[in-house]
């Protein structure tokens, strides 16, 4: 039995595609297919796959059916985090796509999902990236209001974050692994909230996605600090191969 992750499939059997990086870069040509292959390479009925958030382009529920159809039939068991992106997953209503896909998909938000004798916690998080401003290659300044709309909606992600972990605390675990669907540092941090809240709950692992390119591939936290073990898993960044966590 496995524990996988990859994030970002965005998806557009139903919806259309105007993203300029997916249009253009060679690595999203029938991305799909070339994933689909993977997963049926590697995951097995009994393993797990995490998605990591940013499933689909389409904006309303019917827009994304063929989208949830095409991750439902993927081998394993099915755990969808929110993205960015995910305009169809209205957060208030997670309860209600739980109902609707029971059996089929878990969409993780204000709840948790258990492996093994870990809990699988999480929400879409948010990093402040900016704008900033530079001068002799050092940041010199960043726009307030941004700032400020930024911490407002890291504060709802923290609440979010918490209500997940402790669901699962109340339930008796204590071996936990955190997902974000936005990369928990900015470029200019090494801590924040999402790291403190990490160390809080002893997290073993904090997986996180959202990064297109390969210039944004190493803008937050890689390999082990403090103790938990971070990795990026974007599906341009892992080349559509579910990544192995456990
Ligand atoms: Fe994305
Ligand atoms: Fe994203």
């Amino acid at each position: 039995m496995s524990l996988f992750a990859i994030g970002d499939l965005h998806l557009h059997f139903q919806s259309e595609l105007k993203a300029p990086g997916q249009l253009r870069e060679p690595i999203w040509k029938d991305h799909e297919v070339e994933f689909r292959r993977n997963c049926e390479k590697l995951i097995k009925p009994e393993d797990t796959l995490v998605l990591v958030g940013d499933h689909s382009w389409g904006k309303k529920l019917p827009e994304c059916e063929k989208d949830l159809e095409y991750i439902i039939s993927l081998p394993g068991k099915k755990i969808l985090l929110r993205g960015n992106h995910d305009m169809f997953w209205d957060a208030k209503k997670t309860d209600a796509l739980n109902q609707q896909f029971a059996g089929k998909l878990f969409f993780l938000q204000n709840n948790y999902a258990s492996y093994q004798d870990y809990a699988i916690v999480g929400t879409k998080g948010f990093t402040f990236e900016g704008p900033f401003y530079v001068r002799m290659n050092k940041i010199v300044g960043w726009d307030a209001a941004a700032e400020s709309a930024a911490i407002h909606l890291i504060d709802r992600e923290m609440e979010r974050l918490r209500i997940s972990f402790e669901a699962a605390k109340k339930d008796g675990y204590n071996r936990f692994i955190m997902f974000l669907h936005y990369p928990p540092t900015n470029i200019m941090e090494r801590n924040s909230d999402f790291t403190v809240i990490a160390e809080e709950y002893k997290a073993e692992q904090v997986i996180y996605a959202h990064c297109h390119g390969e210039h944004r591939f190493h803008d937050s936290i890689e390999g082990r600090q403090h103790g938990i073990m971070y990795r990026l898993v974007s599906g341009d960044y892992l080349k559509w191969m579910p990544l192995q966590i456990l």
